[in-house]
């Protein structure tokens, strides 16, 4: 056992990211961290239990924390030994998509609440603790989505560059204090996180929403979006193993892209700064030539693409 494993605290790890992490972080080898893995609801954490085996109760505990409650992220805290937390992850996340018109203002401060405020209101509550240490990790799972909008996912975008602003402006202060932080940002990750969107999208009637942009987002944006999911899709087995190759290092980086597939995407808003190389293509791919968007898909799946434009992320 090493001499001083670093405790390591996750949200939202009864599904997908989290939970993959934390059993990761849990089961390794030379046992370097204490995982703490929480979740809003208790009563899922059945999956979490049986991933982590023999991790359960020696390198794992489970708990229970609400990103968006002051007094469940306080009562989570309370109950790590000594309060410190080293390294702080914040995974926890929720997803919206549909045309504005039809979404209603509540829904979208949800989102906001959980992916931002969430994020926001725990590092308020480590920071203290790290600064008086002068060390400390905060990873935060972002998306590609913090980097580059996406059509029909104005406020999930939204919500994911407003963590991108946040974080890049306290690296630099947090430096001074030895502290890191990392946005490490996947492209579709195969999760309940589609799933649960796409549920979503099946029961919702959009109210107020003119019906060619009902056609556009239920006939073009939609099965575009699941074959996205198809072709470049990652495991959260991979994005988890990126993230405790970030946790491990001794130099991590402000930023990290997990899917090498999706580089050519975010690649054509690197390219221009005036935006209109990637508002005009992702324009003309979906609206005029969506048989071309999907061969690009197909071609981004077997990888020709990436090997022969060889696009590195910035
Ligand atoms: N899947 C993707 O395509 C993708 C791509 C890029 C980035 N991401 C990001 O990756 C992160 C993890 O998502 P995932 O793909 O692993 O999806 P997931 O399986 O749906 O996991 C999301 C987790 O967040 C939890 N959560 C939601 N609201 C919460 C709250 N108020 N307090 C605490 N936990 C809460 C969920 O708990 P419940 O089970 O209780 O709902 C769940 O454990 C999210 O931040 C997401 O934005 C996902």
């Amino acid at each position: 056992m090493a001499d001083c494993p670093r405790t390591v605290l996750i949200s939202g790890c009864s599904s997908g990211i989290g939970l993959e992490l934390a059993v990761q972080l849990a089961q390794d080898s030379r046992q370097r961290y204490q995982v703490v893995a929480t979740m809003r609801d208790l009563g899922k954490k059945g999956t979490l239990e049986a991933a982590a085996g023999k991790a359960l109760g020696q390198t794992l505990t489970v708990a229970q924390m609400d990103v968006c409650s002051d007094e469940s992220v306080a009562e989570c805290l309370s109950c790590i030994q000594g309060g410190e937390v080293d390294v702080l992850v914040n995974n926890a996340g929720v997803g919206l998509v549909g045309p504005l018109e039809g979404l209603n203002l509540a829904t979208m401060q949800n989102v906001f609440d959980t992916n931002f405020f969430g994020a926001v209101r725990l590092v308020k509550a480590v920071l203290p603790g790290m600064k008086r240490r002068q060390q400390g990790h905060i990873v935060v799972v972002s998306s590609v989505m913090g980097l580059q909008g996406v059509v029909f996912n104005d406020v999930y975008a939204a919500s994911k560059f407003a963590l991108e602003g946040f974080f890049e402006s306290l690296a630099v202060q947090l430096l001074q204090f030895n502290i890191f932080i990392s946005l490490v940002e996947p492209g579709p990750v195969a999760t309940d996180f589609e799933g649960k969107l796409l549920e979503q999208v099946s029961t919702a009637e959009f109210p107020g929403t003119d019906p060619d942009t009902l056609h556009y987002f239920r006939d073009l944006y939609l099965p575009t979006s699941r074959e996205l999911f198809r072709s470049v899709g990652q495991s959260p087995q991979d994005v988890a193993q990126v993230i405790v190759k970030i946790i491990s290092s001794t130099r991590p980086p402000l930023r990290q892209q997990t899917n090498s597939r999706y580089y050519l995407l975010t690649a054509l808003k690197a390219a221009d700064p005036s935006g209109h190389l990637y508002v005009r293509s992702a324009h003309r791919l979906l609206f005029r030539w969506p048989r071309l968007l999907n061969l690009v898909l197909r071609c981004l799946a077997c990888g020709c693409l990436h090997t022969c434009t060889r696009v590195q992320p910035r």
